[in-house]
């Protein structure tokens, strides 16, 4: 029998909803923070896949938390994913999250508590009856502000079966549309996953009028395992996040669990509305948003997925794809075509190849990233659908940035100190550094510090290589922490000291951001981070 849902309407029996966390639950593992303008970008993206909900942020967590869910709800104000802000029990977070998303055209208030034993022992200090008072209280008042409510019970798969019980029948007497049980910790195997969740359909009364979900981290690789026995047991709201990001493991992968669900629908016969021809596009969007390559034997998206290094493996992919693949690279949005441009292709072609790649650019844009194309193409015998969506993906971002790398140049050989020079625009106004280092890279951080003094303590610093050969761009990723604030930037280009010095004011431009925010104000029981 189908479930009439607030937000879906008639939910049919084999339909599964896509909660999309990658915004929440991705976004406050370490290293991994976004702008607003990134998550933004992340958040269009994320629709144009066909999230069914994003959870977009944990609005009391901080100003800059509150800002960026609102301007979601804000993109989506017409139509769209629901747009979901976390909170915990307390008023001021349920009215903030309420506040946060309450522009979008389809809203959801997301509360949760901890009912394991151990949480309620030692993290809330309190009895089972008061976590149950709390449970009425914050969905009655979530469902006040909204009619879609979702409720979680932290810690669901360490708790005793019979207190779950209670707590998941006081959230749907309160009015709770969507019964979330996160395996927080990524304890359970697939066993526990199915007892749970088909006891809970059998015995909690009301049960048969909302949706369960299944949540679940990696901490024992068993998070997409896990999500497919809670959907055979009757979960219909799958939480993930792109490139499986998350607290500590991560948390199951979007692109894993879906590519499950469509390669093997003989065994777990159901339905979503994911766009799998975009799934490489947006993780890749967040790759480069976050500076966290996947690595490359990453199922679905890494560079090796669909790769066959051994001599029969090819002779057999060769004769018949199907003798070693169980899916098509392009399904899940590999092109074979990836040599595409060069030197002499106008801005039409590249127009078109950025369509191609799922990039809808304005003509600023356009302008700026063809003007770098031309400019790599000229130090590049090719260019490869990953050096295009690198540049773009960095044009993008640099769009509205305090401070600009105008100019580098650098001396460096054997048996002579390296020796930087570097101009940069600070709010317009030109700055030069000039200083020796250890090393090129050394020498360009140095100017950099003295173009712009600032005391940084650097954290990270990597390079990645984008495509193969030795003209290929470099990625550098660089990672800055502030009072306990970590920053990631990111800067590509074919020559490595250039792409650090870019990927180094990409991150003092976040810090710049991120100084701007608030703290967020404490609120009791529960501890600020979900
Ligand atoms: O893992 C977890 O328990 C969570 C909840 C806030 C849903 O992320
Ligand atoms: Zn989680």
């Amino acid at each position: 029998m189908p479930i009439s849902h607030p937000s879906f309407g008639a939910v049919a029996d084999d339909r599964i909803i896509i909660f999309d966390t990658t915004l929440r639950d991705g976004e406050q593992s370490p290293g991994f923070s976004m702008n607003l303008e990134e998550k933004i970008r992340m958040a269009e993206a994320l629709a144009d896949l066909g999230v069914d909900v994003m959870e977009a942020g944990f609005p009391i967590a901080s100003v800059g938390d509150f800002e960026s869910v609102e301007a979601i709800a804000k993109r989506f104000a017409k139509d769209g994913p629901v747009v979901c802000g976390l909170a915990r029990t307390a008023p001021a977070d349920i009215q903030r999250a309420a506040e946060a998303i309450k522009p979008a055209a389809r809203k959801r208030i997301h509360t949760f508590v901890s009912t394991s034993p151990l949480h309620m022992r030692v993290k809330l200090r309190m009895e089972p009856e008061e976590v149950l008072a709390l449970v009425t209280a914050s969905v009655t008042m979530a469902r006040n502000a909204t009619d879609d409510v979702e409720w979680s019970a932290e810690d669901g798969t360490r708790t005793e079966h019979e207190f779950l019980c209670r707590c998941v029948e006081a959230a749907i007497k309160a009015g709770a549309t969507t019964i979330n049980i996160p395996d927080t910790v990524g304890y359970a195997v697939p066993e526990d996953m199915a007892h749970i969740f088909r006891m809970l359909r059998e015995r909690v009364p009301g049960a048969d009028g909302v949706i369960f979900s299944t949540h679940n981290h990696n901490d024992l690789g068993l998070a997409v395992a896990n999500t497919l026995a809670a959907i055979r047991a009757g979960a219909r709201q799958v939480e993930c996040t792109i490139n499986g990001i998350g607290e500590r493991a991560g948390n199951a992968s979007l692109e894993e669990a879906v590519m499950a669900l469509r390669t093997r629908h003989d065994a777990v016969p159901v339905q979503n509305n994911i766009v799998t021809t975009k799934l490489l596009k947006v993780s890749k969007l967040l790759a480069a948003t976050t500076g966290f390559d996947v690595q490359p034997n990453k199922a679905i998206v890494g560079r090796n997925a669909f790769a066959h290094e051994s001599g029969i493996h090819q002779d057999g992919v060769l004769k018949d794809a199907s003798t070693y693949e169980i899916m098509t690279p392009e399904s899940v949005g590999w092109t074979t075509n990836s040599l595409i441009l060069g030197k002499h292709s106008g801005r039409a072609a590249f127009r078109d190849r950025l369509k191609s790649l799922g990039y809808e650019v304005g003509d600023n844009q356009l302008n700026d990233a063809f003007k770098r194309f031309k400019d790599l193409a000229d130090r590049k015998k090719v260019v490869y659908d990953e050096d295009i969506a690198a540049l773009v993906d960095e044009e993008v971002h640099r769009g509205s940035e305090r401070i600009v790398l105008t100019g580098l140049n650098v001396s460096t050989g054997m048996g002579t100190k390296p020796m930087a020079t570097i101009t940069l625009e600070v709010d317009g106004e030109r700055r030069d550094g000039m200083a020796i280092g250890d090393g090129a890279v050394d020498a360009t951080f140095n100017a950099l510090r003295q173009a712009w003094p600032h005391e940084i303590d650097l954290k990270l610093y990597a390079v990645q290589s984008i495509t193969g050969g030795t003209d290929a761009q470099a990625r550098v990723t660089v990672r800055f922490e502030e009072k306990g604030k970590l920053v990631d930037g990111q800067g590509s280009d074919t020559c490595t000291i250039v792409a650090s010095a870019r990927a180094y004011v990409h991150a003092l431009n976040k810090l710049l951001v991120k100084r701007e925010r608030t703290e967020p104000p404490s609120v009791l029981p529960q501890k600020a981070s979900a």
